[in-house]
């Protein structure tokens, strides 16, 4: 696979791109450079297009009812990829992991109830809690010296202890922190919320994205213990950028809490995938491999360049190499870069969102969010939209065409060192 293929930049304007097209009605000015939502620029992988295509050239479109070979790709692919095996009976398809969790939160929890986070967060975490009158049990991550955010153990199991939270949400890997869970805190979480009797949500549908040394390790594999008391919510949406086709494969081993989960989502309505979702699921999933590798390299090239602007929390300036929370090696291919802005990189273990840190610029959050909107002209995340433990931070997306990465991350540094010398 040629990663060169990434740098093709392709016009999204117009394509009724959430990414692109609904800045002014989301207060943005028009002609900001989009860098905010988990979705990538780049065009999807051969076979899946193909996939479509033959679907689309078939040109009927009823009610669709998976086959054997898409739970057979699907597990191939979880199997071989992550040692994860599980049974077609416990996969339940659901038009998205956002959906999912909230049927989660619906269907094993009462309005008033606790559910538990670990903010700063992938915010609609909180809203399908609060949406559905449940409360928000937060145990924040804590932000260690070395820029790594770990868990507090001692509060997480306070929470457990005095909220009672009955459903555990957990990002994993983790957004916007970037963390890969290693094993043994998975463990330790799960012990924990076995003890105190809580549901363990796991949405692991940054599962694909790793760099270095660091591997995803599937909640469910942990223990056999945890298969019982977990929902694991996969999907090909980030991995292949099919967000827009609309299918996610939710296993759920247990077979009360599967059926419980069912009829949720029968009270909702939903029944039969989509279509074209479903093509474009095994297609991915049966095929996609090698396109994710070269994708993955290209992500990787892509964490260097933004750390050549942004030295990684704790690295020595000029630090090159941050893939995978490896810290400076000389020599490499990014040329020596604008590094000065005092903006630092939390180390990237997984997922394709960097966690900026703009604390060491002195600069108020509210500043830094006009300053990227309206000074370097770049529409991210603001970090207070992942929780108050947010503020000082934004979240960019890296997945798209090097050249445009390279002007946003010039257009940052240039808007933070002008502010700082005004
Ligand atoms: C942690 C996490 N979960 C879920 C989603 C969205 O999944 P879906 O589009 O299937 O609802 C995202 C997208 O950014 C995400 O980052």
């Amino acid at each position: 696979m040629d990663s060169s293929i990434f740098d093709n930049i392709i016009e999204r304007r117009g394509t009724g791109s959430l990414k692109y097209d609904c800045a002014a009605s989301r207060g943005f000015p028009d002609g900001i450079l989009p860098l905010w939502v988990a979705d990538m620029d780049f065009r999807v992988a051969d076979p899946i297009a193909a996939a479509l295509r033959a679907a689309a050239g078939h040109g009927i479109f009823g009610y669709t009812v998976p086959d054997d070979a898409y739970y057979g790709a699907l597990r191939s692919w979880w199997c071989e990829r992550f040692g994860y095996h599980f049974e077609p009976r416990s996969v339940v398809i659901t038009p998205g992991v956002v959906f999912s969790l909230a049927q989660a939160v619906r269907a094993f929890t009462e309005p008033g109830d606790g559910v538990l986070i670990q903010r700063p967060v992938y915010y609609p975490f909180s809203e399908v809690i609060e949406c559905n009158r449940r409360k928000i049990v937060n145990s924040p991550l804590a932000l260690g010296d070395d820029g790594r955010y770990g868990i507090d153990f001692e509060d997480f199991e306070r929470k457990l202890a005095e909220e009672r939270p009955k459903l555990f949400i957990m990002s994993s890997p983790h957004n916007p922190v970037g963390r890969v869970w290693e094993r043994w805190e998975l463990e330790r979480m799960g012990d924990l919320c076995i003890a105190y009797g809580c549901l363990v949500v796991s949405d692991e549908v940054h599962a694909d994205f790793t760099y270095g040394e660091n591997r995803h390790t599937v909640f469910a594999t942990v223990k056999d213990a945890f298969r019982e008391n977990s929902i694991v919510c996969t999907s090909p949406s980030k991995t292949f950028n099919l967000a827009g086709l609309q299918v996610s494969n939710i296993v759920i081993e247990d077979n009360a809490l599967r059926r419980r989960y069912k009829s949720e989502i029968e009270m909702s309505g939903y029944s039969q995938p989509n279509t074209m979702g479903v093509a474009a699921c095994r297609a991915a999933y049966e095929e996609g491999g090698p396109w994710l590798d070269g994708l993955l390299e290209y992500l990787a090239g892509n964490l260097d360049l933004l750390g050549s602007y942004f030295p990684v929390v704790g690295a020595a300036r000029g630090a090159d190499s941050v893939c995978g929370n490896q810290q400076a090696e000389a020599g490499s291919h990014v040329p020596q870069a604008r590094a000065g802005s005092g903006v630092r990189l939390v180390p990237v273990e997984g997922t394709y969102l960097p966690w900026l840190d703009f604390r060491g610029t002195d600069i108020a959050h509210s500043r830094v969010d006009d300053l990227m909107v309206n000074e370097a002209g770049v529409w991210l995340d603001s970090g207070t939209m992942f929780g108050p433990e947010g503020e000082g931070f934004q979240r960019i997306n890296i997945a798209c065409p090097r050249s445009i990465l390279r002007k946003a991350a010039e257009s940052i540094s240039a808007a933070v060192e002008n502010h700082i010398s005004e």
